[in-house]
């Protein structure tokens, strides 16, 4: 078989032209994305856990968990261990033992859906609130479900603006809501405190759901024992993400949705499966690795791996504003703000960029000589920069943002402050 070097991957991989090079062409994709990883540091994927020995193992046969975790039905399927991986999120969560379901989702997005499909089927009327800063999943899933949304507004840290969602909710009162909090909102990690949003429907005697979209910042918030789902929080259900802070090498994440709240399904007999999930077959792959990543490292490793990159997340900031650089983020978070850099830089470097502000985030297997290496090249571009240059929207006279009310029957417990400039 011969195969001409330079061929590029589209023409490589170009169906219509046998005989194709599969080996060339799977090689190709590796080299690019090991060459792209070194200066990857703007999406939240963890890059340090190895799960070589799941893929060798489990990589040559399909591994279906259609229907619900619970079935037993079926040939191949890891149900067993996606019982395991659900039982070790809602207990490091605290969720209640008599009043919890949940499964291995698709990733963030279908948990969204099934967690709000669920709350929607039960408020039929209601309105679903989000904020401005909240995943684009949310307002196409409020779409799909032909439901009302009302957008409530961000601050500029990406946290909700809860005197906005008092408005919104007194202006909507009649009908019941589903509010959609965020815990590691996709730009700066803010987090929305689910006790003052129980607190504001409860003073407008508004019944509903409250979600909570904890993509990012589920698991290391839960392990910190600062995200809670316990019979206070009033949190109906809940979703993290599989291949972000638990690395799996497939998206993937976890729904959880409390027993008493969710659609039961209904039996499929030719399967005999329940049909309780938002698709159909599922990916057994998916929870054999999720398992792994945390049977490798158990609570006290993962643990580690939060503490270590927050760690090399401040060490950023303080790298970036010693280098006139003015960078800030959440106490708890693994991202850095910062003004978006010059064109050369983002060149080089794959950051996530909104306008003129991107972040960083230094998740797992990030390392020191990545953050150094970038702060050079920022330094390197902008030798004059403007040192009382702050990130757009941003009121830093105001910062940090200072103490806000206590948190009582504490959920989600709210950064305090914020670390950084100025
Ligand atoms: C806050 C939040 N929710 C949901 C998602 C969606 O996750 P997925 O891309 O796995 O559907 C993301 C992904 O970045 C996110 O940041």
């Amino acid at each position: 078989m011969t195969h001409t070097p330079t061929l590029s991957l589209t023409d490589a991989a170009d169906l219509h032209h046998a005989p194709i090079d599969v080996a060339t062409v799977l090689d190709h994709l590796v080299r690019d994305a090991d060459a792209a990883a070194a200066t990857s540091i703007g999406f939240p994927g963890a890059v340090d856990l190895d799960q070589t020995e799941v893929m060798t193992r489990l990589g040559r046969r399909l591994w279906n968990n259609i229907g619900d975790p619970a079935d037993t039905g079926g040939t191949a399927h890891t149900r067993v261990l996606e019982r395991a991986v659900v039982a070790w999120v809602d207990d490091i969560l605290a969720m209640p033992a008599d009043d919890r379901w949940g499964y291995v989702t698709t990733g963030g997005t279908e948990g969204n859906l099934s967690a709000l499909h669920a709350a929607h089927r039960r408020h039929p009327t209601a309105r679903i609130y989000y904020s401005t800063a909240a995943h684009y999943s949310i307002p196409k899933i409020v779409e799909i479900l032909g439901a009302r949304g009302v957008v409530v507004d961000a601050r500029p840290d990406g946290e909700m603006d809860y005197a906005h969602l008092a408005a919104q909710v007194r202006r909507h009162r009649r009908w019941p809501a589903i509010v959609v909090a965020t815990a590691g909102t996709t730009l700066t990690e803010a987090v929305d405190d689910s006790t003052r949003i129980r607190a504001i429907l409860d003073e407008h005697h508004v019944r509903g759901h409250l979600h909570v979209d904890a993509a990012l910042s589920g698991i290391p918030l839960a392990l910190d024992g600062r995200l809670r789902f316990d019979d206070d929080a009033g949190i109906g259900s809940i979703t993290v993400s599989g291949h972000k802070f638990l690395g799996a090498p497939t998206p993937c994440g976890v729904v959880l949705i409390r027993d008493s709240v969710r659609g039961h399904g209904g039996h499929v007999s030719y399967t005999d499966t329940v049909d309780s999930t938002i698709t159909g077959s599922r990916c057994g792959l998916a929870a054999a690795l999720l398992w792994h990543a945390i049977a490798t490292h158990g609570r006290e490793g993962h643990r580690w791996r939060a503490s270590e990159a927050r760690t090399l997340a401040a060490y950023t900031v303080y790298q970036l504003t010693a280098a006139g650089w003015p960078a800030w983020r959440h106490p708890h978070a693994f991202t850095v703000v910062l003004p978006t850099p010059p064109e050369p830089v983002r060149k080089k470097w794959l950051l996530a960029t909104h306008g003129d502000t991107s972040h960083i985030i230094c998740m797992p297997g990030i390392t020191r000589a990545q953050i150094d290496a970038f702060v050079a090249d920022i330094t390197a571009a902008s030798p004059h920069h403007d040192l009382t240059r702050t990130p757009s929207g941003v009121d830093h006279d105001r910062a940090p943002a200072g103490r806000r009310t206590p948190a009582t029957t504490s959920t989600v417990h709210p950064p305090r402050q914020r670390e950084g400039t100025p």
